[in-house]
């Protein structure tokens, strides 16, 4: 099965990806993530992606759709795939359409979370991940069980995101209205699109995309 997690920055995708990576033995293909490694790595495609990032908009859709392209080259004969912040254009769906019809294989679900713009300003600017193992927290909706060291990996250091600046999510927002939320349209014609609650807290939010997937 392969899932598209849809939603503006901050909606909870992530966080999502990772517990139905665990439950369903899917692979999430971040490119939020593909990116910021690149941009820590210090190559030309990092180089290329980073100013961009750090102004909240999007980096074109030839480099994204070449790193889900080598993802999807490194992962044959898996479950199938989340994929998490990509597509974000109605030409990188159409790309994604390509590269699965390759393989034999379509977007079977779209999930939509719902959320409003001012609560996704609080939970991005609240947000920080373990510097060891990537694992996300928020300094209100969700601390590490012991102060200062993290829950899965008893690493203690953190990291903040350049681009969570409360200026650069409006940017990154304004990305999202005008060029990712279409996208909706597009899956909706193809009858795959289930929309959840992303204002509900994060268990909730994971009990409904379950639901939406068991009816898949
Ligand atoms: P990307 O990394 O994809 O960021 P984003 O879409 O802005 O999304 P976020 O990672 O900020 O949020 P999320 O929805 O994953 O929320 P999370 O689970 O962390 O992209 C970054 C940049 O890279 C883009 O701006 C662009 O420049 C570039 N880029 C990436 N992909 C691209 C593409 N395809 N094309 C072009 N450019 C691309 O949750 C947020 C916080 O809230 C966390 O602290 C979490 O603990 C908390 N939280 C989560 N759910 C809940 C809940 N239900 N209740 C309360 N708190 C919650
Ligand atoms: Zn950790």
């Amino acid at each position: 099965m392969n899932l598209v997690l849809l939603g503006p920055p901050g909606a909870g995708k992530g966080t999502q990806a990772k517990r139905l990576e665990d439950r369903h033995a899917l692979v999430q293909l971040s490119t939020g993530d593909m990116l910021r490694a690149a941009v820590a790595a210090g190559t030309e495609l990092g180089r290329q992606a980073g100013d961009i990032m750090e102004r909240g908009a999007l980096v074109p859709d030839a480099l994204v759709i070449g790193l889900i392209a080598e993802s999807m080259d490194r992962h044959e004969g898996g479950n199938g795939f989340i994929l998490d912040g990509f597509p974000r254009t109605i030409g990188q769906a159409e790309a994604l359409d390509r590269l699965l019809d390759g393989r034999g294989e379509q977007v079977d679900r779209v999930i939509v979370m719902a959320v409003n713009d001012d609560a996704l300003v609080a939970r991005i600017i609240g947000r920080f991940t373990c510097a060891t193992c990537g694992e996300g927290y928020h300094d209100q909706y969700k601390m590490p069980k012991v102060a200062g060291v993290c829950d899965r990996c008893g690493g203690t250091e953190f990291s903040a995101r350049a681009d969570d600046t409360e200026e650069v999510v409006r940017s990154r927002l304004k990305a999202y209205h005008s060029q990712t939320e279409p996208l909706i349209g597009y899956y909706q014609g193809q009858g795959k699109v289930r929309t959840v609650d992303g204002m509900a807290d994060i268990e909730t939010v994971q009990k409904e995309i379950d639901a939406a997937l068991e009816a898949a």
